[in-house]
């Protein structure tokens, strides 16, 4: 575990660059600050759960804008009420992992889903990058929403996908060295001797941790991998959330 949390912080973020023009807003929403996009009448809902550097712009509220303009309600919580992960400085991820674990995501996660219940949503879905792969995993266990997307996850053991019980899609990189692309193929493989859970797995070659999340938007080719990340993303959300 200790490995796997040194090469999160080492690898997961790459240079923010672009500035974004926002479809969204930001509002309280299950009793966390969200970004907020798509269609207030919508029926279906995605909750995007971020990576331990959290909600701010720019790619995950442009991804959050993408599932909005699929028609979905795409919320985007600050699950670190304002405190994301900080690795200039010398940020300690082992201890902030302590005051920000995916338990007490989930716990958080869980009032989102009431909310959009108590709004008239039908059909949720959770998209999970990094750290928040292993939120959605805890939604899809009971499950509390209907399907989820994990996008280079981490914190994730191969039980811990073993009890996932609703269809789920996951999304990794090659060269991801926080969850290396063997332990890719283990879920695989454990998703595969669960036939009644619907699942698809994709590895993106050459991409390393955070590839879809946390790329750098001035480098053509790591848009392009990004882009298509997201674009398998909608297909299975569209497939799972609109029969
Ligand atoms: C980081 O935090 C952990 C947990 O609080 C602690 O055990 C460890 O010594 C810290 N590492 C550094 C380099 O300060
Ligand atoms: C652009 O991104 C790709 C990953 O898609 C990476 O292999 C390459 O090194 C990057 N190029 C630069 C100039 O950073």
């Amino acid at each position: 575990m200790k490995v796997v949390l040194a090469t999160v912080v080492a690898t997961a973020a790459a240079a923010l660059t672009v500035a974004s023009s926002e479809s969204g807003k930001v509002e309280e929403f299950g009793g966390l600050s969200t970004y907020i996009s798509g269609p207030a009448d919508a029926k279906a809902a995605v909750i995007l759960v971020s990576d331990v550097f959290g909600y701010e712009p720019p790619h995950l509220r442009e991804i959050a804008d993408k599932v909005g303009g699929a028609g979905f309600y795409g919320v985007a919580p600050d699950f670190f009420r304002g405190s994301p992960f900080v690795r200039e400085g010398g940020g300690n991820i082992s201890s902030w992992l302590i005051d920000h674990s995916t338990e007490k995501g989930f716990e958080d996660a869980k009032a989102v889903v009431e909310a959009l219940k108590s709004k008239g949503i039908t059909k949720i879905g959770g998209v999970g990058f990094c750290w928040g792969g292993s939120v959605v995993v805890k939604l899809l266990t009971p499950p509390l929403i209907e399907t989820g997307v994990l996008i280079h996850p981490s914190l994730t053991t191969v039980a811990d996908i073993q009890g996932i019980k609703a269809p789920v899609s996951i999304l990794a990189g090659e060269k991801d060295t926080a969850t290396p692309v063997e332990l890719i193929r283990q879920f695989e493989t454990a998703l595969k001797a669960k036939p009644e859970v619907e699942s698809w797995v994709k590895i993106f070659p050459g991409q390393p941790h955070g590839w879809a999340l946390r790329y750098d938007g001035g480098n053509a080719s790591a848009v392009k991998s990004a882009e298509e990340a997201h674009k398998d993303m909608l297909e299975w959300l569209h497939t799972h959330l609109t029969a």
